[in-house]
Parts: structure tokens; sequence; C-alpha cells
């Protein structure tokens, strides 16, 4: 479905005291929305529950940054970082995200949850311009080669930093 959706200029602003939140299983299938994840996205929570987190996949995304989401979190840690999404009307809203593990008495990993919040000004003047580039990395790399591109790009530009400490930092 999201596939066929065409991207448009239209934002969505998250205000200060907005808390956009979703649970997933293992597969990143999504399992809960709160009321404002379905307010920005657009999607019914009918439409949003067992569907792939993917649905509000924004195409300016790269895809090193979910790369990156996902080794974190299978290795147990947490994610923090700054998301373009996509609206079911293909406007978009930047949020920035803490993804971590949930844990069973076992201490085994069961599913995944999400708290979003209004991502700031100054983050996004600076994040939106790398986005911007390891896009373009990722594309003239080719599917196979694109995230080490891009990953070899976010390296040089953050200067050995790693994302987790940049993104708080900024
Ligand atoms: C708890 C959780 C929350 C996520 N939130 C988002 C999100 O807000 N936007 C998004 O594009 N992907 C999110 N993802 C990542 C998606 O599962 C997926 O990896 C990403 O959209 C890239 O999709 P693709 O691999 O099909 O290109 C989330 C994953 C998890 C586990």
């Amino acid at each position: 479905m999201k596939n066929k959706i065409q991207a448009t200029q239209k934002e969505r602003l998250m205000r200060d005291n907005d808390f956009i939140v979703s649970k997933t299983d293992l597969k990143g299938r999504i399992t809960y929305a709160n009321k404002i994840f379905i307010d920005f996205g657009g999607y019914s929570q009918d439409e949003l529950l067992n569907s792939q987190h993917n649905i509000i996949r924004h195409p300016d995304m790269p895809r090193t940054v979910f790369d990156l989401l996902w080794k974190t979190l299978k290795s147990g840690n947490e994610f923090n970082g700054c998301v373009k999404n996509m609206s079911k009307d293909g406007g978009f809203y930047w949020v920035f995200a803490n993804v971590t593990p949930s844990y069973d008495s076992n201490n085994k990993i069961i599913g995944y949850y999400s708290v979003r919040r209004k991502p700031s000004a100054q983050a996004l003047s600076v994040i939106k311009p790398i986005y911007n580039e390891m896009l373009a990395a990722e594309k003239a790399a080719g599917s196979k080669n694109a995230t080490d591109a891009a990953t070899q790009l976010l390296s040089e530009k953050l200067q050995g930093v790693d994302y987790e400490q940049f993104i708080l930092s900024i």
C-alpha cells in the first residue's frame, strides 16, 4: 500500500506536549498505536494493527538509519534518532524517536516500543542535510553497497562520534 502513496510537501508539526507511541512484535509488526500516532499517520487503528511499521516509512529517509535502528535494538540497546515519517495522505512529519526492546521475565526480547516527541529545530537543521547526503550516497552506490556507502559518509561527517552520541548532543 505504501508504495502507491505520492509524497507531498504537506508538513504536520508535533506540539511540545505530544508523544507518539507504538509497540511492535519482534518482526516490526505494529501491536499498539496511541491516538496521536493515528492522528499524525492518518491510518485507522485497524489499518495499523499487524501492519509492518514501514507503513509510515518516508522515501526521503536513508535506509542506513533503519539498519542502525535494527542492529541497535537486536543487540539489546535503545535507539535514539530523528525520523521523517509519511502520513497516509503523502504528507510528512519529523519526530525524535526513542526505541527500546521490551523484555520478558527471562530477559528475552519480546517486542519493541517507541516513544516520539517533537524534534528540536536545531537537531533538524543539522540532520536534514546529512540525511540528504546519505540518501544520495545510497542511490549512487546501488542497492548492494548502499548501506556501506552511507555508513562511511556518516562516519566522515560525524568525525568518529557515533550516531547515538551525536543525535543526543544536537
Ligand atoms: C518500535 C519500532 C518503531 C519504529 N518506528 C518507525 C517509524 O516511526 N518510522 C519508520 O519509518 N520506521 C520505523 N521503524 C522501522 C521499520 O520497522 C522499518 O525498518 C523501516 O520503516 C524501514 O522499512 P524498510 O526496511 O521496509 O525500508 C520502527 C521499528 C520499530 C521496531
